[in-house]
C-alpha cells in the first residue's frame, strides 16, 4: 500500500480529514503542512511523566514526542514504517511511532529510550550495545535497543534465529546486526 493510499485508509478510519498533497513542514513533516486542520490537546504518561500537548490532528506520535515535548532519542528513518529506527513502546507493546497519530495515544502510557536508564544506571541493553558494540553510526540504535527490550519481554528472545526473526523489523544501514543480536541474546540471558 503506497503512503498516500495508507493515509486515506487510516484518516478515515479514525474519522480524520485527509492530509494534503506534497510536502509538509512544521509539526507535522510529511503528514499536512503547520496550522492545517484541527487541533487536539493529547496527555499521555511518557517515561513515568505525564505530559500533554495541542498539536494538530494528523501529527505523528514520534512528530509528537521529537517537535512538541522535546524527546528527539526516537529517530526518524524512513517516517513510511520501513526501518523501526522510531519504535516506541506504547502501554509495553513495540510501535512504529511514525506510523501512528499522536491523537489515537490520549492517555497511553509511553517508553521512549530516554526512560530506559534509572539513578544513572543504564538498562542493561543499553550497556549491552555498548559492551558487544552493537552500534556502527547510532542512528538506528534507540529503535533496536527499545524494540530488544520488548523482543525479551515477550519472550521471542531464546534463540540467535528467534531474535533475528523478532527483530526483523528494525534496519540497520551499517549492518551491525551480528552484535545487536549477541547484545540482546546476552541481556535474555542475563549475562
Ligand atoms: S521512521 Fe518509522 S519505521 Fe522508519
Ligand atoms: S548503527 Fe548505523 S544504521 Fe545501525
Amino acid at each position: 500500500m503506497g503512503r498516500r493510499r495508507f493515509l486515506v485508509v487510516s484518516t478515515a478510519a479514525v474519522g480524520l480529514p485527509l492530509p494534503a498533497s506534497g510536502s509538509a513542514s512544521g509539526s507535522s513533516p510529511g503528514l499536512a503542512p503547520a496550522g492545517a486542520g484541527t487541533t487536539s490537546t493529547v496527555g499521555l504518561t511518557v517515561n513515568g511523566e505525564r505530559r500533554s500537548a495541542e498539536v494538530d490532528n494528523r501529527t505523528s506520535l514520534l512528530d509528537l514526542l521529537r517537535e512538541h515535548l522535546g524527546l528527539p532519542g526516537t529517530k526518524k528513518g524512513c517516517d513510511q514504517g520501513a526501518c523501526g529506527a522510531c519504535t516506541v513502546l506504547v502501554n509495553d507493546r513495540r510501535v512504529n511511532s511514525c506510523l501512528t497519530f499522536a491523537v489515537m495515544h490520549d492517555g497511553a502510557r509511553v517508553t521512549t529510550i530516554e526512560g530506559l536508564a534509572h539513578g544513572g544506571r543504564l538498562h542493561p541493553l543499553q550497556q549491552a550495545f555498548i559492551d558487544h558494540d552493537g552500534l556502527q553510526c547510532g542512528y538506528c540504535t534507540p529503535g533496536q535497543i527499545v524494540s530488544g527490550v520488548a523482543c525479551i519481554a515477550e519472550g521471542h528472545a531464546r534463540s540467535r534465529e528467534e531474535i533475528r526473526e523478532w527483530m526483523s523489523g528494525n534496519l540497520c544501514r551499517c549492518g551491525a546486526y551480528t552484535n545487536i543480536v549477541t547484545a540482546i541474546e546476552q541481556t535474555a540471558k542475563g549475562v
